[in-house]
Parts: structure tokens; sequence; C-alpha cells
């Protein structure tokens, strides 16, 4: 069963959050999901539950109105991050959490879905390509300290 976030209290999300992104203080997390919640138009984030009703992963999507590698609309509906919980994998909760993605994009009057992922993550490339996903582009980011 998929669930709309509503609460920073929402059945696992911040634990989930922080074990996809460990950077991450628990209050920057908690800072983080309040802007979300703030702005539905813009932001959508699910939660996936077992059948005993305890979550399983989480997704998040924004609108992004930047330019986005490999799109030809704009806004593009983003997927900022997925993550199911190792022993909830391969049990079909990304392909969950991407369809109700879709449909809240859809309902943003989207056309595409984008989403990025590091190049040494080859299962998430394949799951990607699996739920429908092509690549587009690869790219390299650079910096330069002024
Ligand atoms: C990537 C991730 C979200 C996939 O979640 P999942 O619930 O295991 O994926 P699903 O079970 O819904 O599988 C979706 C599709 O991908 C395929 N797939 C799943 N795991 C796979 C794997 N390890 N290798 C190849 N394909 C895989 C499935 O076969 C399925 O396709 P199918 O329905 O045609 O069989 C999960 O592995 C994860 O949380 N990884 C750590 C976080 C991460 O890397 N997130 C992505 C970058 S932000």
């Amino acid at each position: 069963m998929i669930i709309v976030c509503n609460s920073v209290e929402d059945a696992g999300w911040l634990s989930m959050r922080q074990a996809l992104w460990p950077e991450g203080t628990q209050a920057e997390h908690i800072e983080e999901m309040m802007v979300l919640l703030a702005d539905s138009k813009r932001y959508g984030q699910f939660i996936a539950l077992d059948k005993h009703s305890e979550p399983a992963g989480f997704i998040e999507a924004a609108l992004r109105y930047d330019y986005v590698n490999g799109t030809e609309t704009s806004p593009v509906a983003f997927i900022e991050g997925i993550y199911v919980k190792p022993n909830c994998r391969s049990q079909g909760f990304a392909r969950q959490l991407v369809d109700a993605v879709v449909r809240w994009a859809r309902a943003q009057g989207c056309v595409e879905l984008a989403s990025d992922t590091q190049l040494e993550n080859v299962v998430s490339q394949d799951v990607h390509k699996a739920l429908g996903f092509v690549e587009t582009e690869r790219v390299v980011y650079f910096r330069k300290c002024l």
C-alpha cells in the first residue's frame, strides 16, 4: 500500500531518509521535510507499507523548473530520492512508489518524469530501466574554489 507523507512523523519517513542520505543531521532532515510538506504542488512524497503496515520504502519527487538534462519540457517531475529497506527489496515496492509519483506528476500537468543515479549504482540503473526509464546522458560535475 502507498500512503502520502503528510507529517514529519509519518511512519519511517525520517529514518528511511537518514538511511538514504546519512550525511544530513536529523534537524536538517526535518527542516527539509517541512519545506516539502509546505508545497504539495511542487513536492510529492510517498511511503510504501508492507503487508503488516510497516514502512518498506519511500520516494520523493519535485517539479523542476530549471533545465533537466535529457528532457524536452518544463517543468518536469524529478525523482529526488527513492529507497527501499534492504529486507524489502525485489518485492515490487520501488515499482509501486514510482507509479505513485507518475500519478502525482500527471496530476501536476507533467509529461516527463526524470531521475538520476550515481555511475557506480548499477542496481539503481537496472531498476530504472526495468521501470521504463531510458538513459539520456552521462555527466561529470566539476568545481573550482573561488
Ligand atoms: C533501487 C531500489 C529502490 C529498488 O527497490 P526495489 O523495491 O527492490 O525494486 P522493485 O522490487 O520494485 O523492482 C523494480 C524492478 O527492478 C528490477 N530490479 C530490482 N532489483 C534489481 C536488481 N538488484 N538488479 C536488477 N534489477 C532489479 C525488478 O526486477 C523490477 O522489475 P520487474 O518488475 O520487471 O521484475 C532499492 O534497491 C534501494 O533502495 N537501493 C538503495 C537506494 C538507492 O540506490 N536508491 C536509488 C538512487 S537514489
